[in-house]
């Protein structure tokens, strides 16, 4: 794995810090980059106020000079504005759908606050942060990564994506719930004002696309190298994330054979797949085709109307505490999402060329690609 992260920060603490180890050096990346899929994140219908109270400056600590890369560690610090004194009141009613009950059995904590900090989504920022530094470095290399979302609640998009994956942000970010098809859009948008007003919340499904892949990323050769784990094992692990499907997905297990697999034709001098349902990837490699993938986020777990739930400290029934909260997230995931593609796709690409510097990189990339 040439490409190595961490993360850490707690949401109300003073700052998120970032590593990234293992990009090239020479690739130019600015501050801006970073900040612009910041800025992305925060998007959407549906946020709560902390999104406009946090306005995530993002710093660069290390790993650049002169507007490129030194191919040392990228290490980033987001600061947090709305940041506390460590001095509030402890909670001891955990939200259901949340870590709190989990994860204070796990650490024996009884301020449920020392979960909730740390479990909290605020997190994905600094994620974002260094997957905007693999989505430059992706860029350099002719490879575009966009993400719509085509569902929130009932309110979906069935349209196919009928435009460039190079074109697509544009366009999704155009709309306040990022979808690309206009009817879709006000449905979704509908949606979440209903949920709104009713103090509830909704979840959805959104696409990552990636567009001018190599083929040949990942490997069948051991589990551990298929590119489709990779991918699934990154998508899963953000926050509220309960599903991840690749090409048709869930789909692909009802029609027969016949319907589902992407027969070949002879190209150009060369074979060249006739569809791509698959989603760009078979055997655990990318075929050179558009990748597809898709995630199913559930609900948020903050109500306005809370659940039942009990106080740890009485043992009696309580309504679970409401909070700021979001009422839709889906706009932001799948921005989160592209970041998070990108960490992965980039690390299996320098896997793939080897390389300390994007000079060493960028020929081996384009005699792989002949
Ligand atoms: C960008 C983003 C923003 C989120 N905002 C909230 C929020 O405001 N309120 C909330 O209850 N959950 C929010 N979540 C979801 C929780 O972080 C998540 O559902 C919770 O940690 C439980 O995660 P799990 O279902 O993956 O175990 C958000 C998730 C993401 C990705």
């Amino acid at each position: 794995m040439p490409l190595r992260f961490l993360t850490a920060g707690e949401s109300h603490g003073p700052a998120l810090v970032g590593i990234l180890e293992g990009l090239p050096a020479g690739l130019e990346l600015s501050p801006a980059d970073l900040q612009k899929e910041l800025s992305r994140r925060k998007l959407g219908l549906g946020r709560s106020s902390r999104q406009g109270l946090e306005t995530d400056r993002v710093e660069v600590l290390a790993g650049l000079r002169r507007g490129r890369t030194l191919g040392s560690p990228l290490a980033v610090r987001i600061p947090n504005r709305d940041h506390g004194d460590g001095r509030e009141a402890p909670l001891t009613v955990p939200r259901p759908g949340h870590a709190d009950l989990a994860g204070a059995r796990k650490y024996g904590f009884t301020d449920l606050r020392d979960v909730m900090e740390r479990a909290s989504a605020r997190e994905t920022a600094a994620r974002t942060a260094l997957g905007a530094a693999a989505k430059r470095l992706l860029e350099e290399c002719g490879v575009c990564v966009a993400s719509r979302v085509v569902a929130i609640g009932l309110a979906d998009d069935l349209t196919r994506l009928s435009c460039p994956v190079s074109r697509l942000n544009a366009l999704a970010d155009a709309s306040p719930v990022r979808a690309t098809d206009r009817a879709a859009s006000l449905r979704m948008v509908r949606a979440v004002e209903r949920a709104g007003r009713a103090g509830d919340t909704l979840g959805g499904i959104f696409e990552v696309w990636a567009e001018g892949l190599p083929a040949g990323l990942g490997s069948y050769a051991h589990w551990d190298r298929r590119l489709d784990g990779r991918l699934a094992g990154a998508l899963m692990a953000l926050n509220g994330i309960k599903g991840v499907d690749i090409g048709l997905g869930f789909a692909a297990a009802v029609p027969p054979g016949s319907k589902v697999l992407d027969a070949y034709t002879w190209k150009d001098g060369a074979p060249a797949y006739r569809s791509n349902r698959s989603g760009g990837i078979d055997g655990g490699m990318t075929t050179g085709e558009p990748l597809l993938l898709r995630a199913a986020m559930k609900p948020l777990p903050t109500l306005r109307k809370p659940l039942p739930s009990v106080d740890l400290k009485t043992g009696r029934a309580a309504p679970a505490p409401v909070l700021r909260s979001d009422v839709c997230a889906v706009p932001a995931a799948a921005v989160i999402a592209e970041s998070l593609a990108a960490l992965v796709l980039a690390d299996a690409l320098l896997e793939k060329t080897g390389g300390d510097s994007m000079r060493e990189i960028l020929p081996r990339l384009s005699a792989l690609r002949k």
